[in-house]
């Protein structure tokens, strides 16, 4: 059973609580609040079990905690992690992992050095269909992957964080890693940015960004839309030379298909029905790997999250 400690009580941190209530595999231990009502209220509502921490660091410290999840804005993610992996705590961070790819290194620098588990919380990666996906194009199934596409849009403008600079709020960071983790699991980690288009507000924030991604030998091309103004299709398409796969919400994956070069459908398969939870799979990867001595999450190894963190540096450069 792995003992999980939530690092700040927000949004995303009720919705994991709530799809990990009644799991065998993973439990709520403890909730971390600045402030001490808040985490209490959050307990009583989400993880009634759960003790009660004010302030990240008595968390952090906790011996009865074996990963601490990190639910803070963007740009806390670095300070926070750093901090737990001075307390030898495994970590699950939520994306953006980090800030840049500096601040990635650094993290894994030391996790390193301290045999601690990270991994990014990067849910799409671990769910069931994603492996699906990765096992039709291992088998061959669509041919050589030549194309990628995805869109991914929310009417989420009126999120507080996603205005503030200083939150590290826009549509790439907080949607635009989804479609580049998306890019990368088909088209490998070998890619360059091509280009990037980007409608930003008088606060610097981008609030809608479209961008091109390229293979470094020019042989797989991929188109990408985020937005946090509208909600648009979150569809993907993988094109390869013998076929496609088609996905419905790459944010969540609902329905996968596989299609044929002219276009018939050849096989679908539905997500399951509690599809809305499908936050569980992070978790129980991360007890299997912990309880196997690993340092990484198979589903989401560091390299991954240094090749997103460095996609997204270019990305942010070029806005
Ligand atoms: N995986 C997903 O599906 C998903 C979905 C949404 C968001 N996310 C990611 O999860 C992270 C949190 O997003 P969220 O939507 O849950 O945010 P949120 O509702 O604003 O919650 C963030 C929490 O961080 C803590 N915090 C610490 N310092 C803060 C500060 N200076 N300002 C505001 N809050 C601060 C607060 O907890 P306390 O007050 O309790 O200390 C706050 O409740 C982000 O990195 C985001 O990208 C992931």
């Amino acid at each position: 059973m792995l003992r999980v400690g939530i690092l700040g009580c927000g949004t995303v941190a009720a919705k994991v609580a709530d799809s990990l209530k009644g799991n065998k595999n993973v439990v709520i231990e403890g909730v971390a609040s600045r402030e001490r009502n808040k985490a209490k209220k959050f307990a009583a509502l989400h993880c009634p079990d759960a003790k009660v921490f004010t302030g990240y660091e008595k968390l952090a410290s906790s011996k009865d905690i074996d990963l601490v999840y990190i639910a803070t804005p963007n740009t806390y993610h670095y300070e926070h992690a750093i901090m737990c992996i001075k307390e030898y705590k495994n970590i699950l961070v939520e994306k953006p992992f980090a800030m840049s790819k500096a601040e990635a290194d650094s993290i894994f620098f030391e996790a390193k050095n301290r045999n601690v588990f990270v991994a990014e919380a990067m849910w799409t990666s671990y769910l069931p269909l994603h492996k699906q996906i990765i096992e039709w194009i291992g088998k061959g199934r669509i041919g050589s992957v030549k194309y990628v596409s995805a869109n991914l849009g929310y009417d989420i403008a009126n999120v507080p964080r996603l205005n503030s600079p200083v939150l590290g709020g826009g549509s790439y960071l907080d949607l635009g890693v989804y479609t580049t983790n998306f890019a990368l699991s088909f088209m490998g980690d070998d890619i360059k940015v091509a280009r990037v288009f980007a409608r930003k507000l008088s606060s610097g924030i981008d609030r809608d960004t479209t961008y091109s991604l390229e293979s470094e030998d020019g042989s797989i091309l991929g188109n990408f839309y985020v937005t946090m103004c509208a909600d648009t299709d979150k569809d993907g398409v993988i094109t390869g030379e013998r076929g496609k796969i088609k996905i419905t919400n790459i944010n969540n994956y609902r329905r996968i298909g596989l299609f044929s070069k002219d276009d018939a459908l050849l096989e679908q398969i539905e997500a399951e029905k509690d599809y809305n939870h499908g936050y569980v799979h992070e978790f129980e990867s991360c007890a299997k790997a912990i309880s196997k001595g690993l340092i990484q999450a198979p589903e989401m190894p560091w390299s991954r999250t240094v090749s997103i963190a460095r996609i997204n540096d270019t990305i942010r450069s070029m806005m």
